[in-house]
């Protein structure tokens, strides 16, 4: 169901007949004043302009035409020629009795491509480097992918997850030598890689300080990218522990990346040499003193210089960008990717940039398919700096996460003095994980954003309790009703003001999934959960539900209502990743 779209093909209809050319554009959009009516069709001025005629005489016209029988109960010209339509009550019911028992919720499939082979998407998310742990930086990457990958399988797309993970490059020759010796000394990995970050640190520290030392790492990376077993197996070993480091963040923070997934840096080495040598007989890459290099007209600096995309390092090395062209290539021959959606921190934007024009140029990269990097901007402290352990140092994931749901205990023992400690663990546990990623989700992607414990865990406002408290208390009707939700003959009638706002939020899902999956801003899902839970609520106030003596027909579809608003919060809390509870 996507109420936009219909109405936008009436209005077209409409134009065309009073003599608007085919491609005008009707400009559809939800009103935001309720007297301004439900939607509003603004595309007359526009068109009007360019004929270089009276907009109102035009708009009068249009409206003569446009036949919204059956679902507008009024339709208006106001000002210089907007088309304000009120909906329909009645039509407004029948559209919800049509969604009830549908569980995508009236989210039609998506059918690009064909109904067999949907659109397959490539998208390349988390990516945390190996070598360390999972600290708050990737936090973004890793809820804000998972949500859009979430979306996009709701609508009938393929989705191809890629965790671009970060497990090749010379740090992990001072690594495995350090492994190496720990294991020497008769240590356990398991028990060595216990605290990677720590790890990495006495490494690092061996690395500056000791005598020899840093030759024993260098020849490590020359073993490791020449091949050598022995060296494989202790890298393997190092990268299989992260991994599941890794792993145990992702299963806290409720995302679906599994092993699957993984397509680190690693697995497109032997392939580089292969880009390298088309690069060069494309005559897109050259030598420059002794790396090879591709200079980029099209990003050139003010004085015309052009960027500088370094593709291997002058000793024969190669690097990030080269592992990025090499992947384009991939995505696109193996994986057949129709888009290709990559998050990282703002700070990767130019790479990307490089990447793609790179890329495309070298035919790695179809015309056909799209190249989508999605920035997202930082987590801030309170301090309005980037956000750091109170001794300056990073923080790490596992930790916040912890720290979430210890904070979310004592917020919900507060209230339910009655849970058993299962129970309050339990609910803890959803809400405190819910609070963060809620936090995290509901702002505008590109910009920072100040970390807060105290908002993210309100029950007021856009946050995730607030929504988990909406649904519980829905839950808590039915039971009180002694209505099963899964089994009752669904009849809506919309009558109040209040019932009705909440019908066309309910009939506007997919509408809200679309922006979601094209501009990879779930952001826009929390907003719309957030006012459809709001208006939940001012319903509820509104509109009696059980009370002694109401119409039970008024009654069945009130009931009908809270049925519908709970499978959207659930499923749309779902897509973002966060939990619902019975009672909480
Ligand atoms: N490992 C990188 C980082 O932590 C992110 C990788 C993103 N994906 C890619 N194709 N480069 O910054």
């Amino acid at each position: 169901m996507n109420i936009k779209q219909l109405l936008s093909e009436k209005v077209l209809t409409a134009m065309v007949q009073a003599g608007l050319p085919e491609d005008t554009n009707p400009a559809l959009s939800i009103s935001n004043r309720a007297n301004f009516g439900d939607y509003q069709a603004n595309g007359v001025m526009g068109a009007a302009k360019k004929l270089k005629t009276n907009p109102r005489e035009l708009a009068t016209k249009v409206v003569e035409h446009l036949n919204l029988d059956g679902i507008a109960e009024k339709v208006e010209l106001a000002g210089p020629g907007f088309i304000n339509i009120h909906l329909d009550k009645t039509w407004l019911a029948a559209q919800l009795s049509a969604i009830a028992n549908d569980e995508k919720l009236g989210v039609s499939q998506r059918t690009t491509g064909t109904e067999d082979n949907p659109q397959n998407v490539v998208v390349d998310y988390s990516a945390p480097n190996l070598a360390k742990e999972m600290h708050v930086g990737h936090l973004r990457s890793t809820i804000i992918g998972d949500a859009v990958v979430r979306a996009l399988e709701f609508r009938g797309d393929k989705v191809i997850r890629q965790n671009h993970m970060g497990d090749w490059g010379t740090q992990f020759g001072m690594l495995l030598a350090h492994l190496s010796d720990k294991l020497q000394a008769n240590e356990v990995a398991e028990t060595a890689l216990a605290d990677l970050e720590n790890f990495y640190r006495e490494a690092k520290v061996r690395f500056d300080n000791e005598e020899g030392f840093a030759d024993r790492a260098r020849d490590y990376v020359v073993k490791l990218q020449g091949g050598d077993a022995d060296c494989a197996v202790l890298w393997q070993q190092f990268i299989d522990i992260s991994i599941t480091h890794s792993e145990e963040i992702y299963h806290k923070l409720n995302v679906t990346l599994t092993r699957d997934d993984i397509m680190g840096e690693s697995a497109y080495n032997p392939d580089l040499p292969k880009v390298i040598d088309e690069l060069l007989a494309k005559k897109i890459a050259v030598e420059d003193q002794g790396a090879r290099v591709v200079f980029i007209d099209e990003m050139a600096n003010k004085d015309g210089e052009p960027s500088v995309f370094i593709v291997q390092k002058s000793g024969g090395g190669y690097l990030y960008a080269t592992t990025d062209l090499s992947a384009c290539r991939y995505r696109s021959n193996e994986l057949k990717a129709d888009r290709i959606i990559i998050f990282t921190d703002a700070r990767q934007a130019l790479h990307f940039k490089q990447v793609e024009i790179v890329a495309r140029k070298a035919g790695f990269l179809p015309e056909h398919v799209g190249y989508d990097h999605c920035p997202f901007g930082m987590m801030m402290g309170d301090d309005g700096k980037p956000f750091k352990t109170r001794t300056g140092g990073t923080i790490k994931l596992a930790e916040l996460l912890d720290e979430a749901v210890v904070r979310a205990k004592d917020v919900i023992a507060e209230k339910n003095p009655d849970y058993s400690d299962e129970k309050l663990t339990e609910v803890a546990q959803k809400v405190g994980i819910g609070a963060v990623k809620f936090a995290d989700l509901s702002k505008n992607r590109t910009s920072d954003y100040i970390f807060n414990w105290k908002t993210m865990l309100s029950f007021e406002g856009a946050t995730a309790p607030y929504l988990q408290y909406a649904y519980s208390r829905i839950q808590s009707i039915f039971s009180k009703a002694g209505v099963n939700q899964q089994q009752f003959e669904q009849h809506f009638a919309i009558v109040e003001p209040q019932e009705k706002a909440l019908a066309l939020k309910l009939l506007q899902l997919e509408d809200v999934i679309d922006a979601v999956i094209n501009e990879c801003t779930p952001n826009l899902l929390c907003n719309y959960l957030y006012e459809l839970a709001s208006l939940y609520m001012s319903f509820y106030e509104a509109c009696p539900i059980l009370k002694d003596g109401i119409d039970e027909q008024v009654k069945q579809s009130r009931l009908a209502l809270c049925a519908q608003i709970s499978k959207t919060l659930k499923q749309g809390l779902d897509i973002l990743g966060i939990e619902v509870m019975e009672r909480m």
